[in-house]
C-alpha cells in the first residue's frame, strides 16, 4: 500500500487551509513541517499556529517535528490527536530518551514515527523498531523544502526494510522526505520506501491533485 503525504512548507502560507483542500481526495495526508530555528536552522509554527492549521484541515496531519527537545515536544504535539493529528515524527537526533517519548506519543493514540538525518546510520534504530510505526528516511538534509533528493540514502531505506521484515514489523510505515517527484519515486519505493512526503512536487504543480494520483502511480510500478 502506497501513502502520499504532499508538504504544505512550500505552498502558499497565508492559504493554507485552501492549498490543503486542493490535494483532498488524493492525499492520504498532510505532512507539516515543524522547525524551531534550531535543530534546524528554519523556523516555521510555533505550538498556537500549529493547532489552528492542524484544526482547519481537511486532511489528517502527519506532524514532522525538526526541533530540540523532541522529548518534551513529542508527547506535547501527540496531545493533538483530537485536532486532527495522526501521526508524530521525532528526529532520533534530538531524543535523549526514545522509548520513554515513543511511550508518551502513543499514549495519544497516534503513530509513533522516527525520523533519521542523512548522516545518522540504520542500525540505531535496530533495538527500537518494536515501538516504532513510521520510519521516516531523510533524502534531503532537514530543513528546506526544494533541496535535490539524495539516491545514496536508498541502501539505508533497504537496509531498514529488511530490519523490519526480520523482526515482524510489516505493520511500521517506511517514509522518505526531501526530493520525492515523479523522477525519484520509483527508485525510493524499489528500495522499500511505501510512504511518500512531497512538497515541491506537488505545489510547484499546475494541478496538485493530478500531480499527487500521478505520483502514486509511479510508485506502484516501484513498489512491483
Ligand atoms: C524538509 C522537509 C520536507 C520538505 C520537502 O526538511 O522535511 O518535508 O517540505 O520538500 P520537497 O519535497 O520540496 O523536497
Ligand atoms: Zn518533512
Amino acid at each position: 500500500m502506497i501513502r502520499i503525504c504532499p508538504s504544505v512548507l512550500n505552498a502558499d502560507q497565508d492559504r493554507l487551509k485552501e492549498e490543503i483542500d486542493r490535494v483532498k481526495g488524493a492525499a492520504d495526508f498532510i505532512h507539516l513541517d515543524i522547525m524551531d530555528d534550531r535543530f534546524v536552522p528554519n523556523f516555521t509554527y510555533d505550538e498556537s499556529r500549529t493547532r489552528e492549521i492542524v484544526r482547519s484541515s481537511s486532511l489528517p496531519i502527519d506532524l514532522h517535528l525538526m526541533v530540540e527537545d523532541a522529548d518534551h515536544w513529542g508527547p506535547r504535539y501527540a496531545a493533538m490527536k483530537d485536532d486532527g493529528v495522526f501521526s508524530v515524527t521525532v528526529h532520533f537526533e534530538a531524543t535523549k530518551e526514545l522509548d520513554t517519548t515513543l511511550r508518551g506519543i502513543g499514549e495519544h493514540g497516534v503513530r509513533r514515527g522516527v525520523a533519521l538525518k542523512p548522516k545518522t546510520p540504520a542500525e540505531v534504530l535496530i533495538p527500537h523498531l518494536e515501538s516504532i510505526d513510521m520510519v521516516l528516511v531523510m533524502t534531503v538534509e532537514p530543513g528546506f523544502g526544494g533541496q535535490s533528493f539524495m539516491a545514496e540514502m536508498m541502501p539505508k531505506v533497504s537496509k531498514i526494510r529488511s530490519a523490519l521484515l526480520e523482526s515482524g514489523r510489516e505493520s511500521c510505515w517506511l517514509q522518505v522526505d526531501g526530493g520525492i517527484a515523479l523522477s525519484t519515486i520509483e527508485e525510493a519505493a524499489d528500495a522499500g520506501a511505501d510512504t511518500f512526503v512531497a512538497g515541491s512536487a506537488v505545489y510547484r504543480s499546475e494541478d496538485p491533485k493530478a500531480m499527487v494520483d500521478e505520483l502514486r502511480k509511479r510508485a506502484e510500478l516501484g513498489r512491483k
